[in-house]
């Protein structure tokens, strides 16, 4: 399984990028997890990274911010009546995906949960054979929150992984995830403060993240 990173704030080498956040998951599913600003950047890059962005099997929207459903009309065009699951809205656009609201906490495909929305967010734990990888959006309602509800609803203890936006955590709240997880890839709006703590605290946990990485796991 891994995870190929289509855009992060920060750059990565031959790549464009904006602020915004994209992950597409190739594993037992092969899905998309936010869909960033832009869908020339996902095009892009995708090609630079030799993944096509056809044949996915579903979607997943953290949260109704631009900067990570910018690229999802594309996305949609791409992969026509494929499920695009995202927190509850009063309207949905019409970008081609079968749209299922998530409010509840639950298995959205086998070894895939969601959190359910917290606040206005949702995150999802993916089973690896390393064990469980979270995947935050912007971490609104707290990165440590939103991996507590992935354990509990997945039933694992710990989970391998967490990576995603931090939302300019304290770092209470790093302290707090550093006990849930083995590793921690702070990216988008985590901000470099958080990245910085995380790569000083904790520097066996720390795992660096840009636009373009292929995380193999
Ligand atoms: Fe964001
Ligand atoms: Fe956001």
């Amino acid at each position: 399984m891994r995870l190929v990173i289509l855009n992060d704030n920060a750059p990565g080498e031959g790549f464009i990028n904006d602020w915004g956040w994209s992950v597409l998951v190739e594993g037992k599913n092969r899905f998309l997890f936010d869909a960033d600003t832009r869908g020339e950047v996902l095009l892009h890059n995708a090609e630079l990274l030799g993944v096509p962005l056809t044949n996915l099997d579903f979607a997943v929207l953290s949260h109704w911010h631009y900067d990570h459903y910018g690229g999802f009309p594309l996305i949609g065009g791409l992969n026509p009546g494929i499920r695009l699951y995202t927190p509850p809205a009063d309207s949905f656009p019409d970008w081609g995906f079968n749209i299922i609201p998530v409010t509840g906490e639950g298995e959205l495909a086998p070894g895939v949960w969601t959190s359910g929305v917290i606040d206005f967010e949702q995150a999802i734990g993916v089973e690896t054979n390393s064990g469980l990888v979270v995947i935050v959006g912007c971490s609104h309602p707290g990165v440590d929150r939103l991996t507590r509800a992935v354990l509990e609803v997945s039933g694992y203890e710990k989970a391998h992984l967490v990576i995603g936006g931090f939302h300019y955590p304290s770092r209470k709240t790093l302290d707090r995830l550093a006990e849930m997880t083995e590793f921690i890839a702070p990216a988008h709006c985590s901000g470099e403060e958080a990245k910085a703590y995380v790569r000083r605290k904790y520097p066996g946990k720390f795992v660096a993240v840009r636009t373009g990485s292929v995380i193999e796991l």
